[in-house]
């Protein structure tokens, strides 16, 4: 953050401390209730707790709690710090992310089907990333 580099899983356009994501209240009381420890949460929170500081919008969105929950499921069941690693860096993560995105995307089609609604198209603008484009395009 003091380098300016975009903290993972940090940040939302529309959601903020005053306006919180209902599904990641509802992935933090889960995993409360649920797991034995949540170490990463609690970390990523005191995270949020000092880049909220700075900007309320700053939050810990639902994809940083996905993969800092995923972490302490795997630690709850067994795995190593390096195995966790492996699986991360082998995209095992973004497997998830997917899936829980796919549940998403099926909802949609079934509401334009059941609506008679052409396919929706999300703005371009609002799903581009601030990402270094790869060499030579
Ligand atoms: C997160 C985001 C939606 C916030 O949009 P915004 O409210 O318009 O805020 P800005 O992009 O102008 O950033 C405001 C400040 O927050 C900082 N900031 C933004 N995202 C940050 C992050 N993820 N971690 C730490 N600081 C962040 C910026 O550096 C900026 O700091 P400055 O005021 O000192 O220059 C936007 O920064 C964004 O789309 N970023 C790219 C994608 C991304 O990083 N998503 C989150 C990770 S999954």
């Amino acid at each position: 953050m003091l380098k300016k580099i975009p903290i993972p899983g940090i940040g939302h356009r529309v959601k903020s401390t005053k306006n919180p994501d209902k599904r990641v209240e509802l992935l933090k009381d889960y995993a409360r209730r649920n797991f034995p420890k949540i170490e990463l949460l609690d970390y990523a929170l005191e995270v949020e707790r000092v880049t909220t500081s700075k900007k309320e919008n700053l939050i810990l969105n639902v994809d940083g709690t996905i993969g800092v929950l995923l972490v302490d499921l795997f630690k709850a069941i067994g795995y190593s710090n390096e195995e966790i690693d492996k699986m991360i860096e082998a995209g095992a993560f973004n497997a998830f992310f997917v899936l829980g995105r796919s549940i998403g995307f099926i909802g949609h089609y079934l509401d334009e089907k059941r609506l008679d609604m052409p396919l929706y198209r999300h703005p371009t603008d609002d799903i581009l990333y601030d990402v270094k484009r790869p060499e030579g395009i």
